[in-house]
């Protein structure tokens, strides 16, 4: 089960995530950064970082806490950890948006606050990846295994991001510069691709699996998928870095980790296509169909990337297509899973207690799909167009786009505190025999 036991700080890591999230779509909403700015402008730092770790690692970060000690059937190795980590990296990510703010000329000149983010961040990260890495490392089959090589990568995109900012203050010395000139896409790879992609993969097989009563995948299946996507990350991180210090053949590197990456897809969407085979709940739940959502995104990414490079227009395309990765198929998971995982933890939490000396609510009862249903399809057909603005270059049409994404993550947003608050539970089931209201924000565990 996933909630074996509860872990304290789930709930304040989700709301730190959404908040980021908020922010994000703020800036995208009031024409900060890309496609009002140049793609690798300062403003579109600030906005590309609020995004993936201020969303998107944190809400991670926060389910990985919960979900890897139920993997490994074991506790955390260090739940007192996650608290100063969820305040390192918050106060890290504020610095280093600051710094970037700084290199636009939007603050007073004030680069060092590039380093000191990126070192407050890699402390933040080392407790997270320490605590969870030696809790993973007990048993490392199956999605644990996915979480393992998701947090190797998240210490390749920290080694890459802090290089970028201690060379962006003038610390770098000449081989900084040299890292910083042609490294980007290894760390943007090896952020988005490894530490976020693989590791949603590996919590998704072992969630599908459980919220539909799907046998699991076959380890095997799945080790072979984990491999193809661990070597697009090994050949992107070490040839990348060998290319950079040999001054040439990066195109080559990247073509292969590309190949490599597409062909992993495919092999997790034939893993994914199984399990939802194989499922005995015929029924699919808000959060499932929503999921398939996410999965068409991921196939559609994968397809304009292909369609891209045969047309040689990757690299002025790169935004559309990195939007699609981040809002259609990372974040779109993210926010399904989270609708339902907080419905899960909240009615573990609330009446697991008191199950069995009185009657109690399903799970299912703490939510309200059909009125839920509207938030999220408005979110994704809004993520869809925004896509194609950007690919057509229509600026201004996309922040229409951002405007209607805003509006159904809101919704999905108040759906979410609603559910933790029992705000849809029927009177006479909603605190029974003694059963306490949650707190928003953490879980008395
Ligand atoms: C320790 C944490 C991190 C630090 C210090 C950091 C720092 C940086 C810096 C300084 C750059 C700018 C390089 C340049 O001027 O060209 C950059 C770019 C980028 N970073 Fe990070 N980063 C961190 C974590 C992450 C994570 C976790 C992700 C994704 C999951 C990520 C995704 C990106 C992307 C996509 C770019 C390219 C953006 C663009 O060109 O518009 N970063 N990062």
């Amino acid at each position: 089960m996933i909630g074996g036991s509860l872990f304290r700080w789930t709930m304040a890591y989700f709301a730190a995530a959404l908040a980021w999230l908020l922010v994000a779509l703020a800036l995208m909403l009031g024409g900060v950064g890309y496609p009002a700015a140049d793609i690798a402008s300062p403003d579109t730092l600030v906005l590309v970082h609020a995004v993936t770790i201020g969303w998107l690692s944190l809400a991670m970060c926060g389910a990985l806490f919960q979900f890897v000690p139920v993997l490994v059937a074991k506790p955390l190795f260090a739940e007192p950890w996650a608290l100063p980590a969820l305040g390192l990296l918050t106060s890290g990510l504020v610095c280093l948006l600051a710094g970037f703010l700084a290199l636009g000329g939007r603050l007073p000149l004030a680069l060092w606050l590039l380093p000191v983010g990126a070192v407050l961040l890699v402390t933040g990260f080392t407790l997270v990846v320490v605590d969870l890495g030696l809790t993973a490392w007990l048993r490392p089959t199956g999605p644990a295994s996915f979480v393992l090589v998701g947090l190797a990568s998240l210490c390749a995109t920290a080694a890459f991001g802090s290089i970028f900012a201690f060379a962006l203050a003038g610390w770098g010395g000449s081989a900084g510069e040299a890292v910083l000139a042609s490294g980007v896409p290894l760390h943007a790879i090896a952020g988005l691709g490894g530490w976020l992609t693989l590791t949603a993969m590996g919590v998704s097989y072992r969630l599908l699996s459980m919220f539909m009563l799907s046998p699991d995948v076959n380890e095997r299946q799945s080790r072979i998928t984990l491999a193809t996507g661990a070597l697009a990350i090994a050949v992107t991180v070490a040839g990348g870095a060998l290319a950079i210090g040999l001054a040439s053949g990066m195109s080559a590197v990247l073509l292969l980790a590309g190949v490599l990456g597409l062909v992993s897809a495919a092999l997790y969407g034939r893993d994914v296509a199984g399990i939802f085979r194989n499922r005995k709940r015929r029924q699919l739940e808000l959060n499932m169909r929503i999921a398939t959502l996410s999965f068409a995104s991921l196939a559609g990414v994968a397809v304009l990337g292909v369609a891209l490079i045969a047309v040689g227009e990757l690299a002025a395309q790169v935004g559309a297509f990195t939007f699609l990765a981040v809002f259609g198929w990372l974040s779109g998971l993210v926010l399904a899973k989270l609708y339902k995982i907080v419905a899960f933890l909240t009615w573990l939490e609330t009446y697991g207690p008191v199950m069995g000396r009185t009657p109690t609510p399903r799970v299912q009862d703490l939510v309200a799909e059909g009125r839920a249903t509207k938030w999220f399809v408005i979110y994704y057909v809004a993520v869809w167009a925004g896509t194609l603005t950007l690919l057509a270059g229509e600026p201004g049409a996309f922040r229409l786009a951002v405007a209607a994404m805003t509006l159904g993550v809101a919704g999905i947003i108040r759906e979410i505190v609603r559910i933790r608050r029992l705000a849809d539970v029927a009177h006479p089931l909603r605190l029974p025999g003694g059963a306490i209201a949650p707190h928003l924000l953490f879980a008395r565990n």
